[in-house]
């Protein structure tokens, strides 16, 4: 590639900026009606960019819209189509703005647009979350710290988990839909406009929930993007959190859940394999979702009032975001929703490796003994246990009573269920407490708390 050829593909954008054209048209639309119910431009002028606007629509989506790369991004290639197409109003459409303010209204009509698809795919999400919960109550597994098993747990219990993080995505996303809602057309290139503009009008055209308050701010500011970036990063976070468990879930040495074969592939060179790809690449996925946040603070870094050619920079990494997040939260639910759970290895695993040490502890403490007196007692009870390889189940209640007399025949009744049963405080894993919870999960979908 020449000089020439490079410095003039340099600062174009049409590439990606063209996917705003719904809202580059309609936001063209809302102002030139603005503009001729404000004797700005004559009626019929308006009229005939509206009908002109609309054929550029129906031939951008038909796939008849001749795109020219020399026109650089998405505004002006509409502009000098419409120019074409009707002529001399054509030239009319831009009085009263800047392509910085309407660059602002358009990535803030598409940020709404996204933040809803989003909001319905995390639904979905969540809603798969409840009914895997709801489907599985009675299923015990192991709770783990450190990677460690170290309580028995509900599998119900761990899902929903995952319904409260992104529960708190959702409101996030919510957040951010909040502030991308300003309408910022009217700020012109950075100082306001001297013409008598209806901003109120456009706003209710376009369905924003407010104007905004400073045009210096309005056309420099990326924070509603940041804000969407932010949420999709920590949801994406969430998600890879989650692969992880199914990744490890799926091995062999789990052998906790069986993923279905739309979510797994075979190996090129190991038919036995099963590997468990779109966990994986949802996992590998959240990289560039941090990456993109942190390319465009970076962008924001450092620049001074007011717009900037360097924001043409906001958009790339923000649509690899939206394409990357939607995708990914629409592949969990059903991929959840497809899930099998191997429910005896889950129920032996949580009867293994002494998880029921707290309880034997707990228990002793009932019977009077001091918690870390207690403590030292069912520690040295597993230690020997593991020697031996054998688990508390397997104990008499003789051999209970030599390693403390506070033992009675009641410590024989504690079992995985019974621990789980026990924990019975809001918030913990009980049958009665997650049952509860599975409840209020379902009201909450159902409710207002919808996108
Ligand atoms: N393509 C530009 C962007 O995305 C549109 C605004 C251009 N404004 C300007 N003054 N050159 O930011």
């Amino acid at each position: 590639m020449g000089l020439k050829e490079v410095s003039s593909d340099y600062t174009v954008s049409l590439h990606y900026d063209r996917r705003l054209y719904r809202q580059d048209i309609e936001g063209s639309i809302a102002h030139a009606r603005m503009l001729a119910k404000q004797e700005i431009i004559e009626h019929a002028d308006a009229s005939a960019i509206v009908d002109g606007l609309s054929r550029i629509r129906e031939d951008i989506e038909s796939n008849e819209f001749p795109w020219r790369p020399e026109h650089e991004d998405i505004h002006m290639n509409i502009e000098l189509r419409l120019h074409e197409l009707i002529g001399e109003p054509a030239l009319k459409l831009h009085t009263a703005r800047s392509r910085n303010d309407q660059v602002a209204l358009d990535m803030r009509m598409y940020m709404k647009e996204i933040i809803s698809e989003t909001l319905n795919a995390l639904h979905g999400l969540r809603r798969s979350l409840v009914q895997l919960a709801d489907d599985n109550t009675e299923v015990v597994m192991p709770g783990y710290t450190h990677l460690q098993r170290a309580q028995p747990v509900l599998f119900a219990h761990h899902m929903l988990a995952y319904f409260e993080m992104f529960g708190r995505d959702q409101l996030r996303f919510q957040q951010a839909y909040e502030r991308a809602d300003v309408m910022p057309l009217g700020s012109g290139a950075l100082a306001g406009l001297p013409y008598p503009l209806d901003r109120e009008f456009v706003r209710r055209e376009l369905g924003f929930a407010q104007i905004s308050d400073n045009s210096m701010d309005a056309v420099s500011d990326r924070d509603f993007m940041l804000d969407f970036l932010s949420a999709a990063s920590i949801c994406a976070m969430h998600i890879s959190r989650f692969a992880e468990e199914l990744v490890l879930w799926s091995t062999d040495e789990f052998d906790f859940v069986r993923l279905s074969d739309d979510y797994t592939t075979g190996s090129s060179i190991m038919p036995q394999k099963r590997n468990p790809d779109f966990a994986e690449i949802a996992r590998g996925k959240t990289g560039r979702v941090y990456g993109n946040l942190f390319g465009l603070l970076t962008i924001l870094k450092g620049l001074p009032l007011t717009y900037n050619r360097d924001l043409q920079e906001d958009k790339e990494g923000l649509f690899d975001t939206v394409d990357t997040l939607i995708p990914t939260l629409t592949i969990f639910a059903d991929m959840l929703s497809k899930m099998s759970l191997n429910k005896t290895r889950l129920l032996d695993a949580a009867q293994g490796s002494y998880v029921l040490a707290t309880d034997i502890a707990d228990y002793l403490v009932s019977q009077g003994v001091p918690f870390r007196e207690a403590h030292r007692i069912v520690s040295a009870l597993s230690q020997d246990l593991a020697a031996q390889g054998r688990q508390f189940h397997e104990l008499t209640l003789e051999e209970y009573k030599k390693s403390s007399p506070f033992f009675d025949a009641d410590v024989l009744k504690i079992t995985v269920e019974s621990s789980v049963s026990a924990r019975n405080v809001p918030g913990g894993t009980s049958f009665e407490s997650v049952s509860g919870a599975i409840i209020a999960a379902k009201a909450q979908l159902e409710g207002k708390n919808r996108a």
